[in-house]
């Protein structure tokens, strides 16, 4: 049942801290990463210097936040292709090319697809995989599992933050056996990891506050979504969200994008969420944002006290997130995108579990 809760989406959403708490679990040994009981050898990310994330929707979202994690702490040179897409582009793999496949189902046609495509050119496949025992554990060479339960609503939400939860344990172990971290720094690493379903238990305690915000994107069938680094990956995610559940047609853009042509769409009253969470791209985000309010947007402002001042966006207009080390800030960002499309969805009184359309596991190519 929906444990007293008017969707699934929302108690799924409530089932977060759980979830990651869980699927850090089985992978800290003795206060270090270890990924031995999937077969998985030290010397793997040493062989393993390109790879390539496939997958669609949400996972392939999780994966663009997994490529950033990979280049940033490990050095390893990521792509991530849509898995659809993956098979029409003749991509280059080489010995030492790792494919990493994200699925939630692990029955995704378009992703199992790509990855037979891969194993035939001679890619080692590693998938992440919520689904015990699905096609895409068993076709794959190795298997890490997401811990975060069934997920029963077709807007993905626990299975991304899980997702997200593999790839920072992944790209944290990369560096520690590459020795690109020392053991002190990955412990850091690992013990805000560790902090994550505490503070969105945070957010979700703000969660009325978040309804209230929401209600700008009620009147507008349009909404943009701005946004640096680490912030734009995210908020292609929040879009994504806010698109299938709430009808609302969101775009997400790199802030620094938008004068190269989307920014003829900005006009008054038009609803722009920003995000701006990272301390060393917040100056150049504080100008797009003047850059869009002087066009007379309807702003929705989600960042960290430390990032708040000179802002000038209305405290009821703003979500102050937690503090947490950078690199984590996707966490309790992907639960206010979450809640703000949920409550979108919500309040027009759709079906939020059953957007028109959409099935949970898409078996069509
Ligand atoms: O089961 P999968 O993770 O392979 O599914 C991939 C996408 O179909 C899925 O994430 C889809 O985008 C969700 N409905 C998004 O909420």
């Amino acid at each position: 049942g929906k444990g007293g809760y008017a969707f699934y989406m929302e108690k799924e959403i409530h089932e977060q801290p759980d979830a990651i708490k869980d699927t850090v679990a089985p992978h800290i040994v003795d206060g270090k990463t270890s990924f031995e009981a999937e077969g998985i050898p030290n010397s793997f990310f040493r062989e393993n210097q390109n790879i390539v994330v496939i997958a669609c929707g949400t996972a392939m979202h999780a994966g663009l936040i997994g490529q950033q994690l990979f280049h940033t702490l490990a050095n390893i040179h990521t792509d991530v292709a849509v898995a659809s897409e993956f098979t029409y582009t003749n991509p280059v793999i080489k010995p030492g090319t790792l494919v990493i496949a994200v699925s939630q189902s692990g029955e995704t046609v378009d992703t199992i697809e790509a990855i037979k495509y891969a194993k035939k050119k001679g890619a080692k496949v590693l998938s992440i995989v919520n689904v015990k025992g699905s096609t895409i554990s068993d076709i794959s060479d190795y298997c890490i599992y997401t811990h975060a339960g069934p997920e029963i609503a077709v807007a993905s939400t626990k299975a991304y933050t899980s997702q997200l939860t593999v790839f920072y344990l992944l790209a944290i172990h990369a560096a520690r056996l590459n020795g690109l971290v020392s053991e002190e720094e990955s412990s850091k690493f690992l013990n805000e990891l560790q902090r994550v379903p505490e503070v969105i238990g945070q957010i979700l305690e703000k969660k009325e506050f978040v309804k209230k915000m929401t209600s700008k994107f009620l009147l507008s069938e349009n909404a943009f979504m701005i946004g640096r680094g680490l912030d734009y990956s995210l908020l292609l995610e929040g879009s994504l969200k806010l698109k299938e559940i709430s009808y609302v047609h969101s775009e997400a853009y790199a802030s620094g994008e938008l004068k190269h042509g989307t920014i003829a769409l900005i006009t008054d009253g038009i609803p722009v969420v920003a995000l701006v969470t990272q301390s060393a791209l917040a100056s150049k985000e504080y100008s797009n944002i003047r850059e869009v309010q002087s066009r007379g947007a309807s702003m929705i402002l989600i960042t960290r006290e430390s990032l708040y001042k000179d802002m000038n966006i209305p405290e009821d207009d703003t979500f102050i997130l937690p503090e947490m080390d950078d690199m984590f800030m996707p966490f309790p960002a992907a639960v206010v995108m979450q809640l703000i499309a949920y409550y979108t969805s919500y309040t027009k009184g759709f079906d939020v579990d059953k957007p028109r359309n959409l099935a949970k596991v898409v078996t069509v190519e």
